[in-house]
């Protein structure tokens, strides 16, 4: 409903907006106003409120991409009109998207010809990959099951209990239960040994992580790949993997091309990978490979009549914009092999100063590895006083978004910060940083510990609402009381179990 602009307005028109009363009311937070407001009064209010928002340059929990070339925004604004899923109006934009699909298929070596289409998709992100992925695994195991007669009805994945939340949500959404390999101190990664162990007849795939979110690590696809062949030549089950390279995915090839990672290893079924994060492009693109057709079910792809032509489809949602497609394309075009190899060593490059500069404070554990994800996660050696918790909060003063998260079971108890290092992340940016964690610790220092508040109030609520029943005196170790202010930090920061992504 538009209502037509009330008539004081006109005067109001001439004045500039900070002398008009459009910045004097509170702006509508439940309901429509039942006035028009000028397009200038309008766009005035609303980026004066964002600028409170964090700047996203400096957000360093995210993996996806801030900074593009001007030429690329130019061509995202040009196409920001076209809903992609209108194939038949905007062939090119339809061709572009195939076109990024055989690019990627080659760089995560299927075996499709050099003139072959690939099998795959643009999605809104990894998250939506997955759970397509996940969808043609189950569906594939069931129908295998309902051909041998056998009951089908309690699918399950196994997975590190390092997964991104997404492997959860697929989990919870379509039905599967998620088998979980715990993790131990110094291992944040799924070990392939245990998780092959975990394979029954009712695992519909094996998900190997090429870049944790928490770490940065590449699992060992490989390892998994010769263990679960050696199991599946026993049972006859054939559980086959998908990699789940959100991160890695667009690392990998260019830096460790001789990792196998990928469908060289003939489990390897299906591979997501995020275009938003170290493809380069801004949020709201990722993708999804299958190795052969055979590995798509058929009866997952929709054949839509839809303004006059039959169009395959195998997404989660219907409309979406066609820019971050067309951002993916020209920055394969545009870069190359060679130029993304070159951002991803720079990307490597910076993440080792900042490694370096944290270790030489010797007041920080790196946890994060070296081949990897660009990343820097570290953890302080001593947070008898301080945590990481508080440094992540001290640092916003600068402006630096930095989040600090605990580890999944098993290994609760470790406390992490993480920096990503994006393209857009330069050598003096790490330097300044470095500078400011300093700063914070030196500052952090002369300040009362607050660990041992919390701890002493920790106890003294253990004391008081679990134990006094009992009159029972507690005594806790101090990694239980490490554990506790940890859990007592997550209630101030937010409670996102993998961190931001
Ligand atoms: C390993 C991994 N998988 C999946 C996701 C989800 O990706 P997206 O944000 O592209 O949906 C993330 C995000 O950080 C991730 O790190």
């Amino acid at each position: 409903m538009v209502i037509s602009t009330a008539a004081t307005d006109s005067d109001e028109n001439s004045y500039s907006t900070f002398a008009s009363r459009y910045v004097r009311t509170a702006l509508p937070r439940f309901k429509m106003p039942g006035n028009s407001m000028p397009k200038d009064a309008a766009y005035q209010v609303i980026n004066d409120e964002l600028m409170l928002d964090g700047n996203p340059r400096l957000n360093l929990a995210s993996f996806v991409t801030t900074w593009m070339e001007p030429e690329c925004n130019d061509l995202i604004m040009a196409s920001i009109n076209k809903n992609y899923v209108d194939m038949d109006e905007y062939p090119v934009t339809t061709e572009l998207q195939n076109r990024c699909v055989n690019i990627i298929a080659h760089l995560f070596n299927a075996p499709v010809g050099e003139k072959e289409t690939a099998v795959g998709v643009g999605t809104v992100g990894s998250s939506e990959a997955i759970m397509l992925a996940g969808l043609a695994f189950k569906r594939k195991w069931q129908n295998k099951r309902k051909a041998e007669g056998k009951p089908y009805d309690k699918p399950n994945i196994v997975t590190g209990a390092n997964v991104q939340v997404c492997w959860e949500k697929f989990a919870r959404y379509f039905e599967v239960e998620l088998k979980e390999v715990k993790l131990t101190e110094g291992y944040y990664v799924m070990d392939p040994v245990k998780a092959v162990e975990m394979v029954d007849e009712n695992t519909i795939c094996v998900a190997a992580i090429l870049g944790s979110t928490l770490t940065g690590e590449f699992e060992d696809v490989k390892l998994l790949n010769d263990l679960l062949s050696k199991k599946n030549k026993e049972t006859g089950w054939n559980t086959p993997i998908h990699v789940d390279a959100a991160s890695g995915g667009f690392i990998a090839p260019f830096i460790w091309p001789d990792l196998e990672w990928d469908f060289r290893l003939p489990l390897v079924k299906s591979i997501n990978v995020s275009g938003h994060k170290y493809g380069l492009v801004y949020a709201g693109v990722g993708w999804v490979v299958w190795r052969t057709k055979e590995d798509l079910p058929d009866e997952l792809i929709f054949h839509i009549n839809y303004l006059g032509s039959d169009q395959p489809t195998f997404t989660l949602n219907f409309s979406k914009g066609s820019s971050q497609i067309i951002a993916q394309y020209y920055q394969f075009i545009r870069l190359g092999f060679e130029g993304y190899k070159r951002i991803m060593e720079n990307c490597l490059e910076n993440a080792r100063v900042l490694r370096e500069g944290l270790e030489k404070t010797g007041r920080f554990d790196i946890v994060s590895k070296e081949k990897g994800v660009p990343l820097v996660a570290f953890s302080l050696k001593d947070s008898s006083k301080h945590t990481v918790f508080e440094i992540a909060e001290s640092l916003r003063r600068f402006g630096w978004i930095i989040p600090a998260y605990t580890m999944p079971a098993n290994a609760q108890h470790i406390a992490v910060l993480r920096v990503v290092v994006r393209e857009d992340f330069n050598r003096s940016l790490a330097e300044r940083l470095v500078s400011h964690i300093e700063q914070v610790l030196k500052e952090t220092d002369s300040l009362p510990s607050r660990v041992a508040v919390q701890a002493s109030h920790v106890v003294a609520v253990d004391e008081t609402e679990d134990n006094m029943d009992d009159q029972k005196t507690v005594k806790k170790s101090s990694r239980e009381i490490q554990e506790k202010v940890t859990l007592y930090w997550r209630r101030f920061v937010s409670d996102k179990r993998t961190g931001a992504c």
